[in-house]
């Protein structure tokens, strides 16, 4: 089974006298080692997607599957454990704790659940590019490097699958092709399985698919292989104006739910 499954999502918030659907059914199946993007307009429900997957809110209806763990049939305390060893989670705003140094942000998720793992956290301090930096806190580090940080405190556990919530968000564009190279490597080359939420078509370029998702629906998904930003582009935004004739898969509309199951 895929290390995440997500079988006909919904999810309403109420504002004011009204309920908003944020997500009107949504299905997924990431196999192992792939780096999916997820693109949309803003409000279109990629953020609360990304929140049900990782266990950080609740649908109020379908099924989220991670290592193939059903997450409603936790308690809160089992999710929380489920979490700190199965999901990674990297945030646009990086969030680390400022009064620990890189290397204990790092290893924080072990320390949390019991464990440690010095030569753990020093090979992804390396691996990061971030072993020179180890000893500071996140306010001597560049936004760059405080997201290295936020990775490798995603990845120590060795979780089934990393969340990415605009991770490039906040980083000029040197950095965040250095950010997504890595998240590229770590799919290509470490195996590890990815979900990013971005707006940016250069961001997803990295990834291997794309998703698109508008009013809380998929409407199109496809490859990402070339690495080209504009093709990316493109299909984006036909996909958007409904005249993808690009993607044999979804020629006829919006996908359906066995189609996005694939
Ligand atoms: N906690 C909340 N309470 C009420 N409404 C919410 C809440 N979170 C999201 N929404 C609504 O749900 C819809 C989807 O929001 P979501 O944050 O998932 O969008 P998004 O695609 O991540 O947008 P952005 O690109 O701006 O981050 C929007 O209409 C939003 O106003
Ligand atoms: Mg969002």
């Amino acid at each position: 089974m895929s290390p995440l499954v997500v079988e006909n999502v919904a999810k309403s918030y109420r504002q004011g006298a009204r309920d908003v659907t944020a997500l009107a059914g949504v299905s997924l199946d990431v196999p192992a080692g792939r780096f999916l993007a997820i693109m949309g307009a803003s409000g279109s429900g990629k953020s609360t997607l990304l929140h049900l997957m990782a266990g950080l809110a609740v649908a109020d209806g379908g099924r989220v599957l991670v290592n193939g763990t059903d997450l409603a049939t936790l308690s809160d305390r089992a999710l929380t454990v489920f979490r700190r060893r199965q999901i990674g989670l990297v945030f646009q705003s990086f969030n680390l704790i400022p009064s620990l140094t890189a290397r204990q942000n790092v290893a924080l998720p072990l320390l949390l659940d019991g464990k440690s793992d010095d030569a753990r956290v020093e090979s992804l301090l390396n691996q990061l590019g971030l072993a020179a930096r180890a000893d500071h806190r996140p306010d001597a580090l560049s936004g760059g490097e405080q997201q290295r940080i936020a990775i490798g405190h995603a990845l120590v556990a060795d979780p089934a699958v990393i969340f990415a919530d605009e991770p490039t968000g906040n980083l000029d564009s040197a950095n965040s092709d250095i950010v997504c190279e890595l998240l590229h490597d770590l799919s290509s080359r470490g195996g590890k399985t990815i979900v990013m939420v971005t707006h940016e078509p250069a961001v997803a370029a990295f990834a291997d698919e794309v998703v698109v998702i508008k009013d809380g629906l998929i409407l199109d998904r496809f490859e990402a292989t070339a690495r080209d930003a504009d093709d990316v582009a493109r299909r984006y935004q036909a996909a958007i104006r409904g005249t993808n004739d690009q993607a044999p898969m979804t020629s006829k509309g919006p996908m359906s739910k066995s189609q996005a199951a694939t």
